[in-house]
């Protein structure tokens, strides 16, 4: 029997199963199990995936017992401090950092294809007022596949590489555009001049005539809000990326799905949940009976932007953001009365035994919210923020699904606990 395999014994029958074990280059090693059916005509049962590695990856490593985060073997916290988002998505799609000449190569090539095709705004009218943002971003991505489809070969690098800039580039102008239409604003178009992440802010917030005015702080702030987002291994929108790919889907309507699965509270709108429950909260003098409630076994409250399938201690990106909100405190002033709910509610979580006993910690979450919030973006465009950071991960690891020899179509099955076949015989 070889050493490196796990051997699973049926008690029932005392039959015997081998299965070999495979080590990553981090990481908890992992019993290959791929044949398990056609050696046991069992199925492993495994809900919420909490024990499957669905596939082989190069782009991100979690360490959640360490609170510890690489991309491509860079530490997000060294990130943070010395490079800026579009380093990262660079380095996320190309495998590599940029040099000096390459950065400002790639920001040129992102900003020629920062415009989108003027009939795709004509959209925006066929959704009611108020339509949520994610859902609008969710179509509109999706009517980028019919723009950008024909005659592209979606198995060669250079034209899905094509397609990976045109939506990074894309996704700030989708997403500012439907704000504006959104608000009736008039429509403020991509300014050139201007920096991936400080243009993005100049859509949103300027007006026609105006003078607008940004503190280097707003968009460093905003910058690394992008940049921690950027990827985060296997979590439920890029395994959406992933499954829907394995179809050999167009890759915007993998991106498309994945934008629907990041709309989630429990997942990308958490920021926009968080915002809204220290709200609700409304006063440090009640924080003590919000404890409680989420606390209650017998009640569904949850604290938002605590807990994290992954990190069991404090969550790296929640640390760089901590330090974030409190720059931006120092020079412009975020909503004091929420800092205080928020700041009470963390020392509470963090010393109280249910919480602790939990390893429920800050999540990138809690503090993405407030950062976004003193950046004046509206609550309910914070998971579309999500989706503008998100977007090169997704589209790095639907790269890397291109990548492989053979694609797997993922078809998970079940344990059937349905009716047995009652259907009459005669
Ligand atoms: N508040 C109170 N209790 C909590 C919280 C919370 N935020 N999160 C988990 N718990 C408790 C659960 O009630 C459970 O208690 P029990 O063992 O007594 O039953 C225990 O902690 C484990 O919770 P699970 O839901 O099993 O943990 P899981 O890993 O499946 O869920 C999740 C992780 C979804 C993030 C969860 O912690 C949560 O709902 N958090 C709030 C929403 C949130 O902030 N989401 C953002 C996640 S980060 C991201 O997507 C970028």
């Amino acid at each position: 029997m070889a050493e490196n395999s796990v051997t699973l014994t049926d008690n029932r029958n005392g039959k015997s199963y081998n299965f070999p074990i495979l080590d990553g280059n981090l990481g908890p090693s992992v019993v290959d199990i791929s044949t398990f059916y056609k050696d046991t005509g069992m199925f492993t049962f495994d809900r919420g995936y909490t024990s499957t590695a669905m596939c082989r990856s190069q782009i991100t490593y979690i360490d959640g017992e360490k609170g510890e985060l690489l991309h491509r073997g860079y530490d997000i916290a060294w990130l943070a401090e010395n490079k800026i988002f579009l380093d990262v998505v660079y380095l996320l799609l190309n495998k590599r950092l940029p040099n000096s000449d390459e950065l400002k190569e790639f920001k040129t090539e992102l900003k020629t294809r920062c415009f989108i095709n003027e009939n795709i705004l004509k959209l925006f009218d066929a959704f009611p007022d108020r339509a949520h943002p994610m859902a609008v971003l969710q179509a509109c991505v999706a009517t980028l596949s019919t723009y950008y489809s024909r005659d592209m070969n979606f198995d060669d690098p250079v034209e899905y590489m094509e397609l990976a800039k045109r939506l990074v580039a894309k996704m700030p102008t989708l997403a500012a555009f439907y704000y504006r239409h959104s608000r009736g604003y008039p429509q403020i178009y991509p300014d050139l001049d201007r920096g991936f992440t400080e243009n993005f802010l100049y859509m949103m917030r300027s007006f026609p005539h105006s003078r607008f005015e940004l503190r280097p702080i707003e968009v460093k702030a905003f910058d690394t809000v992008l940049m921690l987002h950027c990827d985060h291994e296997q979590n439920a929108s890029t395994t959406t990326v992933r499954t829907v790919g394995s179809t050999h889907s167009h890759p915007y309507s993998c991106i498309s799905a994945g934008i629907g699965a990041l709309w989630g509270h429990a997942h990308g709108g958490a920021n926009e949940s968080v915002i809204r429950q220290l709200e609700m909260i409304g006063s440090v003098d009640n924080v003590d009976k919000y404890i409680a409630k989420a606390k209650d076994k017998n009640d569904p409250f949850r604290l938002m932007g605590f807990g994290h399938r992954v990190y069991k201690n404090y969550d790296p990106r929640a640390k760089v953001l901590k330090k974030m909100r409190n720059q931006l405190i120092d020079e412009i002033g975020i909503d004091s009365n929420l800092i205080k709910i928020a700041n009470k509610i963390e020392e509470i979580v963090l010393n109280d035994d249910y919480f602790v006993s939990r390893n429920l910690y800050p999540n990138v979450d809690f503090n993405s919210g407030l950062i976004l919030k003193a950046l004046k973006i509206p609550t309910e465009m914070f998971a579309v923020i999500f989706v503008m950071g998100r977007c090169p991960g997704w589209i790095s690891q639907w790269m890397e699904l291109k990548e492989q020899d053979t694609i797997k179509i993922v078809r998970p099955r079940q344990l059937y606990v349905g009716p047995k076949d009652i259907t009459p015989k005669n």
